[in-house]
């Protein structure tokens, strides 16, 4: 009999061990290691199919002999960065630092239904227009139900002959009809269900998710396609194990928004090949999703019910005006609510605390909820004021000015804190008819009032 070699992956952050614990000694996530089998000669073979017969895919689906490895210096070859595939959608190549790059591996994550098929497809067909050959792979649709809905798609109808769609979850099937299409873009829509025949697990598993992924970024690396893989989150809101994939690929982009708005957002987790936490705007109509680079500001016209605030918020390079709101209602001391959305639950609990303290309101037995409108996340300090200005305004049943926004970030002791950016933000409320911007200290600008407040306070008297 086979010899069988037998051992254990942890499905949140693939460490491999010779035995199974409850709790994984390396990330320390219980229950979370799975079994994996295989014959020694399996084993042995583990890099074979990742090694041999694999190169450069030229134009018509040559494939080159595999070389023997050698040593390579640092500026000989391809620029990492230099060869960028754009694919149009401004928004999208403003995430991936450019468009995407040949021989780099992308993951997508995001929730079910927000809309990541509905980006990639519209992007497949973007690049497919500039005559770039790009192979849609589909998992979990038909080929047929995928040209029906890349029909309706804005990007996708033009998309000419280049557009390739291929409905397969079996790995070598798929890597085949790459090398034989030999195209510049591969979307993978999704990997969870993609399985090679010869591993002893279920699609889906961690064991299947690690080699699938990993031969996927071997096969972007060594042919120079980009690949785009899609990836569910699991129900932790993680990407299929925090650190399974997230680790194998170049880039992790994120899709994020609210199912019940139509505002979508595309952030940069990690980028290899570009800046982090930069973010792409678009909103999700009945032709597909549109590039909305204004669309989710707050107006500066708008007049401002109490405990509704704007505020410029930084994502990536660039500046988006938010509206912070917050409602107080009556709870029960000891136990008031407190509940954020798109916003730090703890900074919160920090500033309701701080408002208690430095600016003598009592909310101790008041349930305090806060969000951001339309979906978008703020997590940076420079919301505080925004936050704190909008509890107390909901408390006190008063607003901030219509054309008036808010920025700083606040201490333990209750002093507002100039915040990064400073000018960027006073721009962008310049730019969007603000009147004036109240925040910490900073340098003003002509055409609009900069009021400088040194605690919550003094800010809190901008309430009107
Ligand atoms: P989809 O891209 O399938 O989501 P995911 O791949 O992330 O699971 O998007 C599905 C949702 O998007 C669906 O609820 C309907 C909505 N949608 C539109 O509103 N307009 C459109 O043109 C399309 C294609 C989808
Ligand atoms: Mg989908």
């Amino acid at each position: 009999m086979a010899k069988t070699k037998v051992a254990f992956i942890c499905r949140s952050c693939g460490a491999v061990h010779p035995k199974w614990y409850g709790k994984c000694p390396d990330c320390g996530e219980w229950d979370a290691l799975e079994e994996h089998r295989t014959s020694a000669a399996q084993a042995r073979d583990a890099h074979k199919g990742l090694a041999e017969g694999w190169g450069p895919v030229g134009v018509g689906g040559q494939i080159e002999p595999p070389r023997a490895a050698r040593l390579t210096e640092i500026d000989e070859g391809r620029d990492p960065g230099g060869r960028r595939i754009v694919s149009g959608i401004g928004e999208l190549d403003r995430v991936l630092g450019g468009g995407l790059v040949a021989g780099s591996a992308v993951l997508v994550g995001g929730d079910p239904g927000i809309g990541k098929s509905t980006l990639l497809l519209q992007m497949a067909g973007a690049m497919a227009s500039r005559s770039v050959r790009t192979l849609y792979v589909t998992s979990e649709e038909s080929a047929e139900q995928v040209k029906l809905r890349a029909s309706r798609l804005r990007g996708a109808q033009e998309s000419g002959e280049e557009l390739w769609v291929l409905a397969d979850t079996n790995l070598a099937r798929i890597v085949e009809q790459v090398r034989t299409l030999a195209p510049a873009v591969v979307v993978i829509d999704s990997i969870q269900m993609i399985y090679k025949a010869d591993l002893d697990a279920s699609p889906g598993s961690a064991t299947q998710l690690r080699r699938c992924c990993m031969e996927l970024v071997y096969l972007a690396k060594a042919a120079g396609v980009a690949v785009v893989m899609v990836g569910h989150v699991t129900k932790e809101g993680a990407l299929a194990g925090p650190r399974l994939l997230e680790h194998l690929v170049d880039a992790v982009l994120y899709f994020e928004g609210d199912r019940h708005h139509q505002g979508r957002i595309v952030r940069a987790v990690k980028n290899r090949f570009g800046a982090t936490l930069e973010i792409g705007l678009f909103e999700m109509g009945d032709g597909g999703l549109r590039e909305m680079a204004d669309g989710l500001s707050a107006r500066a016209g708008e007049e401002r019910r109490a405990g509704s605030v704007a505020c410029p918020a930084i994502g990536g390079s660039r500046c988006l005006m938010v509206e912070v709101q917050a409602l107080t209602a009556t709870g029960f001391l000891g136990s008031a609510k407190r509940r954020a959305s798109g916003l730090d639950a703890s900074r919160l609990a920090m500033l309701i605390a701080g408002l208690e303290q430095h600016a003598g309101m009592r909310l101790a037995d008041r349930d305090v909820f806060a969000s951001v409108v339309g979906g978008v996340r703020v997590v940076e300090p420079a919301a505080d004021l925004a936050l704190a200005l909008a509890i107390a305004g909901a408390e006190r049943r008063r607003a901030v000015g219509g054309g008036v926004c808010v920025f700083g970030e606040v201490g333990l002791g209750g002093e507002v804190r100039p915040v990064s950016q400073h000018e960027a933000r006073v721009r962008e409320a310049q730019r969007l008819g603000y009147r004036a911007v109240v925040c910490g200290d900073g340098p003003g600008a002509k055409g609009i009032e900069v009021v400088r407040v040194r605690s919550v306070g003094e800010a809190l008297e901008q309430l009107a």
